[in-house]
């Protein structure tokens, strides 16, 4: 797998007993997580870990139970579906400033999740999405003309980082002035559950900012989404506005940070693996490869690393193991997309493989809505970084690469190349 099996611990040494005592939101941990991954599933496949701020979490990693974890209405999004009155009473709460989070779809549940789904889901259609193309086009273009002309750049705050973050802030209707202060703000959203002091304020910005934009569409509508949800709520669909600000939220949040992994590790991946990308390379302008070969990068790195967490509104048996009522349950997208039961020689890349039944867009009511938009990204992105720059590689390669310790997602700090 990427970035050196030589480093990976030797899992299959760990007693099972000290598995618990893994914490994997650290960064060494996340510099290759597969092995362990790999020992849960053929050990432990539903394993209670270590996760942020002393909590834990029970990890789920074979394939099929992730699959039917992602699919079971009986692990709920929304907390106050599942805990005990006790457990909600004891819990780790986010602050009450922050409340208008908590009505975001992926912590709700139907029928309130199916109706918010509803409202903003025409804006993400396949066909609505390919419309956006020849933008993603020209936005590549000219971030790599900038990289082209200076012989270098750190992929991920040059071209990995801009390209999803300027082009979902056009669909829900950001000027593009402001583009450059929401990586700070969806960054410290990203490290609320593991640092909310310091996080906070800039959690705050983000919403006054937003909450400022849906008052500016609200008194002048444009041609884009904050828009059409404005006009939704005035048309009594029921949406309130802590309903469009926590929209928002989401779409600027996960409609980049995933795509930036997804850009940045997966170049890091086919650096590792040459004639990949000499493959990829060369085929370029072969609709067909471009796109196997994304959604085998899509399952290799697994940008969302688990799915967010869910909870089960009462105990549960979950492949054998009972899960108790109002524990954090996380389904491992990364280790079902590495499972051996279902992928050949899951550690290989090949960017020809079919079928590619990844999940890494997840399964079931909470599928990620953003998939044809991240994948367009991608499709246009990688191509071209590796057309352009013929000897793609990295700055310093025996440097460590910098990977960042985050829950949920995985991807780098920095990745310096030259082209
Ligand atoms: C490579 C890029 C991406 C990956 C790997 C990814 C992955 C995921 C996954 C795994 C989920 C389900 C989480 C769960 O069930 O707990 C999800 C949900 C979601 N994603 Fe993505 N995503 C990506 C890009 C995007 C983009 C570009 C957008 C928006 C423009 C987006 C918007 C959403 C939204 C709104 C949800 C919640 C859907 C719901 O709860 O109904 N994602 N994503």
């Amino acid at each position: 797998m990427t970035t050196s099996r030589a480093q990976e611990p030797a899992w299959s040494d760990v007693p099972g007993a000290e598995l618990g005592a893994v914490d994997i939101t650290s960064k060494e941990f996340t510099a290759d997580p597969f092995g362990f991954w790999a020992r849960l599933r053929s050990d432990a496949p539903v394993q209670s870990v270590r996760w942020t701020r002393g909590s834990t979490a029970w990890v789920v990693t074979r394939y099929p139970d992730v699959e039917a974890v992602l699919r079971d209405p009986r692990l709920r999004k929304d907390p106050r579906n599942a805990l005990t009155p006790r457990q909600l009473a004891t819990g780790l709460r986010f602050p009450r400033v922050l409340a208008p989070l908590e009505r975001g779809l992926l912590s709700l549940d139907a029928p309130d999740h199916d109706r918010l789904r509803r409202l903003v889901s025409q804006a993400f259609t396949p066909r609505r999405i390919e419309q956006m193309r020849e933008q993603a086009e020209q936005i590549t273009d000219s971030l790599l003309d900038t990289a082209t002309r200076r012989g270098s750049m750190d992929l991920i705050e040059d071209f990995a980082v801009p390209l999803p973050l300027i082009v979902i802030a056009r669909i829900i209707g950001v000027p593009e002035k402001d583009v450059s202060r929401f990586r700070r703000w969806t960054q410290a959203l990203f490290g609320l559950a593991d640092r909310p002091a310091r996080n906070i304020p800039s959690v705050q910005l983000f919403l006054r900012y937003l909450r400022r934009l849906i008052a500016a569409r609200s008194r002048d509508a444009r041609d884009d989404l904050t828009s059409a949800m404005v006009a939704a709520r005035d048309s009594g669909d029921r949406l309130t506005d802590d309903e469009i600000l926590s929209m928002l939220v989401l779409l600027l949040t996960a409609g980049h940070e995933t795509t930036v992994n997804l850009i940045g590790v997966g170049t890091l991946a086919l650096l590792e693996h040459p004639a990949q990308a000499d493959l990829l390379r060369s085929g370029h302008d072969d609709p067909g490869l471009v796109k196997t070969a994304v959604e085998e990068l899509l399952r290799f790195t697994s940008p969302a690393e688990t799915a967010t967490e869910r909870w089960p509104d009462r105990d549960l048996e979950i492949a054998g193991t009972t899960v108790p009522q109002g524990a954090r349950v996380l389904a491992v997208l990364a280790s079902a997309n590495h499972d051996p039961a279902v992928f050949a020689d899951p550690d290989r890349l090949d960017l020809t493989r079919t079928p590619n039944p990844h999940l890494a867009f997840g399964k079931g009511a909470h599928y990620c809505l953003g998939a044809p938009l991240a994948r367009l990204e991608a499709q246009v992105a990688i191509p071209a970084l590796l057309r352009r720059a013929p000897q793609l590689r990295r700055l310093d390669p025996t440097a460590p690469v910098a990977w960042r310790g985050t829950a949920i997602v995985r991807g780098l700090e920095t990745l310096p190349v030259l082209l």
